[in-house]
This record gives structure tokens, C-alpha cells and sequence, in this order.
């Protein structure tokens, strides 16, 4: 039987810390209502002590999103709680997301204090959401980087005081998916109430590995993921929604499901690459411009032949109408036929042969050949 991975998603949050990346409220909620409509488990909506707009986009999200919980961010301190409880307060499901660091770098260089202190704010935090909300995620900062031993007994501590989630991010992208994928399994032998929480896994990009520690952890027992659309997020960008997503769907003999609905994530990707001003690199897996391109003439030629030779999957299960045929120097003579056929011209050999030499010059100089470009040819 399958299992159901849960996607929290914090575009507006982790995402939208990004520079030049901030909505106002009104297109955070545009944004909410869409991640609703794909089928987002969670959704980070803010970070409420950072601004009031912060604070103000959490209220306005937790009234416009009735399906998905919506989540809140604070440190470990009172006041960042307080003002993620009261932000909360019209959520039909909310949620505080309350952490400090984990790792000894930063015990000792951002907070300059000891393990002992930190397990003892994480657990007070973790009490003081309580009286919020009845679920508390708590995140151990820089886990990737963090002693196993200790992230054990932070992780036992904190599920002890109610945390109902427990973030174990590599806040650096530190991690190489073998590490990472055991860490996890590390936690789940030596955590002895670990079943009491769900471990949710939140990786970041900086060595290009996010998705596959991403998958390393959910593999290794996490069940919740925590990702943005296109992989925007602080530095790299954070896991990317649409790449975990496809992945579990595509490897189904992984034996994994989320509620997503995949076709909404081209849509999704756009509207956020756009209101974010944040383009997509054209080769970004899943959403990309050429992620369904095909433009060498053996490709062409294999794909035109049976899709399933260099498709891994359907562009319609991400939301994209056609897979498409790019006609460069480097096509063969099937790629030029089929085009020219779409167009309404049939041509076989030997007027093909000579219209394909004359179509490999015009190629030479334009580099792309597109339809125009055909019918000039043609006539
Ligand atoms: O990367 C990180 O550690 C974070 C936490 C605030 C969850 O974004
Ligand atoms: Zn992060």
C-alpha cells in the first residue's frame, strides 16, 4: 500500500524572503488560493514578528484558505511566538513553526549558548505554542550540519513538550543524499517517541542536491516534505515542489502518493515565476522551457517513433499541452516531415532530401527554425 507524503509548501515564506521576490498581501493571497487548488497539504504563510505586512498577509491568507493548514514562523522567543498565535487566529487549521539552532556552529556563533540552554528554550517554545494551537512544528536549525546525538535528544525533547511535526532542515545544503537519507534513519532507531510526531524534511539547494536529499529522507521514514514552487528560497533556493512531486509519481514502485493534482503545476509555476519576477531557467526540470523540447535528430527521431524513448512522462501530467519538436541545424529529416506535415505539406523522398538541404542552411544562419520560417522555405 502506498503512503501519503504531505507537502508543505513555503513559497510565501522561505520563498518569498528571496530579493525582489515580495508580494504584497493581495498577490500572496492569489498565490494561497492556487497552492489550495493544487492540493498543498500546508502552507507557510509568513514570518508575523518580521513586518506587519507579514502579519497582516497570515490573517488575510487564514481567512481566504479554508482547505490547506496554514503555518506560521517564529524563533524560539515569546514574542515571535505570540505574534504567530495571534496572526493564527482566524485559521481554520493553523499552525506555529517555532525552532532554533541545532548544529554547534551556530549554538555557539549565532546564539552563543550551550546545548543544555538550547534544548531547554526549544522545549519552553514548543509549551508556549501550545497554548496557541494544538499543532506545533519545531525546526532544528542547521540539522544537516547538527551532532546526530544531540539532534536525537533535541528531537525526543521537543516531541515530549507536544511539537506534533519535526523539521530536521539542512538550512546550508550541506548534505550528500547518502548523509542526509540517514540521519533520518538515525532519528527514527533513537528517538523512542518519534511515532508520536511526523519528521518533515526541508532542504536547501546550495550544492544543487535539495530534491534528492529531499527524496534520500522520505525514503528513510519522513513523511512530510517541505518545498516551494520552482525551488525559490534563500540563497540556491530551497527543494523544489513540482521536481518531489513528479518524482514520487513517476517512481511509483517507491510506494509513495501526495495529494497534489500535478497538472495545476505548469500553471502554478508561471503565476509564481511571473507575480515573483523570478524567471525559470529554461532547462529546470518539470517546468522549464525546454523540459518537453526535443531538438537533436536522434531524440526527434526516437520521440516521433514512441514518445516513451525520451519521455519520462506525459507533458499533460504537469499541466503543459505538447511536447514540442525544436527544429535546429541539429534535426533530422523526421522532425522536418512530421513539422511540415502539422503545417499541411507532405513530403517524401527524393523532394524531401532536397528541401532538407536547403532547410540545414536556413538553419545554419537562423539558428531556430520555426513555422514562418518553414512555409518561406516551402514556397
Ligand atoms: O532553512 C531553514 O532552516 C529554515 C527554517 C526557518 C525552517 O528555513
Ligand atoms: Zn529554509
Amino acid at each position: 500500500m502506498s503512503q501519503r507524503v504531505y507537502i508543505f509548501d513555503t513559497t510565501l515564506r522561505d520563498g518569498e524572503q528571496v530579493p525582489g521576490c515580495q508580494l504584497t498581501t493581495e498577490e500572496k493571497i492569489v498565490v494561497a488560493k492556487e497552492l489550495e487548488r493544487l492540493g498543498v497539504d500546508v502552507i507557510e504563510a509568513g514570518f508575523p514578528i518580521s513586518s506587519p505586512g507579514d502579519f497582516r498577509s497570515v490573517v488575510e491568507i487564514s481567512k481566504a484558505v479554508s482547505e490547506p493548514t496554514i503555518c506560521a514562523l517564529s524563533r524560539a522567543v515569546k514574542g515571535d511566538i505570540d505574534a504567530a498565535g495571534e496572526a493564527l487566529k482566524f485559521a481554520k487549521r493553523g499552525r506555529i513553526h517555532t525552532g532554533i539552532g541545532s548544529s554547534d556552529i551556530h549554538i555557539r556563533n549565532k546564539f552563543n549558548s550551550s546545548r543544555e540552554r538550547i534544548l531547554e528554550q526549544a522545549v519552553a517554545a514548543v509549551k508556549h505554542a501550545k497554548s496557541y494551537v494544538e499543532d506545533v512544528e519545531f525546526y532544528a536549525e542547521d540539522a544537516g550540519r547538527a551532532d546526530l546525538a544531540f539532534l536525537a535528544q533535541l528531537t525526543r525533547a521537543v516531541i515530549g513538550a507536544g511539537a506534533t511535526v519535526v523539521n530536521i532542515p539542512d538550512t546550508t545544503g550541506y548534505c550528500l543524499p547518502d548523509e542526509y537519507g540517514k540521519k533520518i534513519a538515525y532519528i527514527y532507531e533513537h528517538v523512542d517517541n518519534v511515532h508520536q510526531a511526523t519528521i518533515s524534511i526541508h532542504c536547501h539547494n546550495d550544492l544543487g542536491l535539495a530534491t534528492a536529499n529531499t527524496l534520500a529522507g522520505v525514503m528513510n521514514g519522513a513523511r512530510q516534505v517541505e518545498v516551494t514552487i520552482n525551488g525559490i528560497g534563500e540563497r540556491a533556493g530551497n527543494t523544489s515542489l513540482e521536481e518531489v512531486v513528479m518524482a514520487l509519481k513517476v517512481r511509483k514502485e517507491l510506494g509513495f502518493y501526495t495529494n497534489v493534482d500535478s497538472t495545476r503545476l505548469y500553471p502554478v509555476s508561471n503565476l509564481v515565476s511571473q507575480m515573483m519576477h523570478m524567471p525559470v531557467q529554461a532547462n529546470k526540470a518539470i517546468v522549464g522551457r525546454n523540459a518537453f523540447a526535443h531538438s537533436s535528430g536522434i531524440h526527434q527521431d526516437g520521440f516521433l517513433k514512441h514518445s516513451e524513448n525520451y519521455e519520462i512522462m506525459n507533458p499533460q501530467d504537469v499541466g503543459i499541452d505538447k511536447s514540442m519538436i525544436v527544429l535546429t541545424a541539429r534535426s533530422g529529416r523526421h522532425a522536418l516531415k512530421h513539422r511540415l506535415e502539422l503545417l499541411g505539406y507532405r513530403y517524401e523522398k527524393p523532394d524531401l532530401d532536397s528541401l532538407y538541404v536547403r532547410f540545414l542552411d536556413m538553419a545554419d544562419i537562423r539558428k531556430e527554425v520555426n513555422d514562418k520560417d518553414l512555409m518561406e522555405l516551402v514556397r
